[in-house]
């Protein structure tokens, strides 16, 4: 079924990957936000005008950027996906597992924003900037098995 779809995209295969690298950069930049919005937040006393300001703004972070972007950046990367036929690609297979491992870690935010917003605080705030170099680790690895593909 996938082979019928290598080469559908033609001429706009070029577009697509730009629309795919420019909403992994809005993904990213998202993901990287979140958490320190996260410490700032419990930096705020509960129940203040402060913490609600900040449930207000995770909530806008989400609906705004992070949900979007990575809605968009799934769609063209599997558009690609089907038109290289990368499915049948060592690389790929190795950058889907990290790339679905970014999406767990983007639900995990989305559960720990309505945590919060519920006024549960569950990890200090050493580990939430721990957690921070998530994305960063995964955009290293990812972006090295997209451009250099080394099996
Ligand atoms: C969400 C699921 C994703 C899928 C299904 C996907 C799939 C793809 C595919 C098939 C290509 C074309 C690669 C080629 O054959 O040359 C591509 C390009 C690329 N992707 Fe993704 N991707 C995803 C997410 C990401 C993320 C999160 C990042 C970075 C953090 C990323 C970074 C890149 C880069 C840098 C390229 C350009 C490689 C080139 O020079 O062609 N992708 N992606």
């Amino acid at each position: 079924m996938t082979a019928a779809l290598i080469g559908l995209l033609g001429n706009a295969y070029l577009w697509v990957k730009a629309g795919h690298l420019i909403f992994v950069i809005f993904w990213m930049a998202g993901l990287f936000m979140m958490p320190r919005f996260f410490v700032y937040h419990q930096e705020a006393a509960p129940g203040s005008a402060e913490e609600k300001l900040w449930v207000d703004r995770e909530q806008r972070l989400l609906r705004i950027i992070l949900k979007p972007s990575m809605a968009i950046v799934w769609l063209f990367g599997l558009a690609l996906a089907l038109d290289t036929g990368a499915f049948a690609q060592g690389w790929f297979l190795l950058k889907f597992a990290i790339v679905l491992a970014l999406s767990a870690y983007h639900g995990w935010m989305v559960g720990y924003a309505r945590r919060l917003a519920a006024g549960e605080r569950r990890l200090s705030g050493r580990t939430l900037r721990m957690l921070n170099e998530v994305p960063g680790v995964a955009a290293v690895l990812i972006v090295i098995l997209a451009i250099v593909k080394p099996f």
